[in-house]
């Protein structure tokens, strides 16, 4: 895994990737995009990959949007490719298999916001701010903020931020339901890497059911009791159910093997 804009680490199962553009704020570029779509085609199909932390280089940013010098020239026909381009890389990050956690470690605005929205925990720093400002650059969210942020919010606060550009602090976040815990900077990534151990020991194709359970319904708009309903049927036919059952009978720990 060689990328010109990320930095990529794997430790005990868990891949860090880092998107490495400090001097602009690590703003998503087309090149940015390529690689977290390349990227993450490495995560579904390395079993080694267990878990996924998402971040952005230096103390400032996660991200602070699409890059807004690439883009200020597009026509019609340029943003749509933009902007569907962009919708199918978040689309296969919310898809993903394994977990993928947003460790927000600043600005997280525009694009960095639907980046973060598009994983499946996001876990922030004290110095975090999230917001859609696109309004001020006379557009819309393109890659996916008018729909993921009321999901996670509520429209009614969902609307109001999109309609001011209005930027929310960490703590604020976590209040509404945005990400999942505020953290220091420095135990940022630990708690991020504590929670992917935690889901680690679980069953692996437990944990791709329940997620592509969960995006069956918020993100496909599928009848997701439907889903749920034939999923738990297949559980029953895996060794990771024979294996959590008789251990919990046995009083000692399970031993998952994905299979
Ligand atoms: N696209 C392209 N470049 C960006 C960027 C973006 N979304 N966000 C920041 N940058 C660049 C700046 O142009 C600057 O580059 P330069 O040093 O070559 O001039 C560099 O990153 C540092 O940003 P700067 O604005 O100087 O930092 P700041 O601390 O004063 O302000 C922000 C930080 C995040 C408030 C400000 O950069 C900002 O508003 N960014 C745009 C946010 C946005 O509208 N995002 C949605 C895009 S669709």
């Amino acid at each position: 895994m060689a990328y010109q804009t990320l930095l990529t680490e794997i430790k005990d199962g868990i891949l860090t990737i880092t998107i490495n553009r400090p001097d602009k704020l690590n703003a998503l570029n087309q090149e940015v995009i390529s690689e977290l779509d390349s990227v993450f085609d490495e995560v579904n199909s390395n079993d080694e990959i267990r878990g996924v932390v998402l971040t952005g280089s230096g103390s400032k940013a996660f991200v602070a949007g699409a890059d807004i010098s690439e883009f200020a020239n597009f026509n019609s026909k340029q943003s749509k490719g933009m902007s569907e381009n962009g919708h199918r890389v978040l689309n296969k990050i919310e898809a993903t298999s394994k977990p993928v956690i947003a460790a927000v470690n600043g600005f997280a605005l525009g694009g960095g916001c639907e980046l973060a929205m598009a994983c499946h925990l996001r876990i922030a720093s004290e110095n975090a701010k999230f917001g859609q400002p696109e309004i001020n650059l006379g557009i819309i969210p393109g890659y996916g903020g008018t729909q993921r942020l009321p999901r996670y919010i509520g429209k009614g606060k969902a609307i109001e931020l999109l309609l001011t550009a209005d930027m929310i602090a960490a703590q604020d976040a976590l209040d509404l339901g945005l990400v999942n815990y505020v953290t220091s900077q420095d135990e940022l990534l630990p708690k991020c890497i504590s929670l992917l151990n935690k889901i680690k020991s679980k069953s692996s194709l437990v944990v791709d059911q329940i997620i592509a359970c969960v995006n069956s319904y918020f993100e496909k708009g599928e009848d997701g009791f439907a889903v749920e309903i034939d999923e738990f049927s297949k559980c029953m036919e895996t060794d990771d159910f024979k294996e959590g059952t008789t251990a919990f009978l046995e009083k000692r720990a399970a031993n998952f093997t994905g299979k």
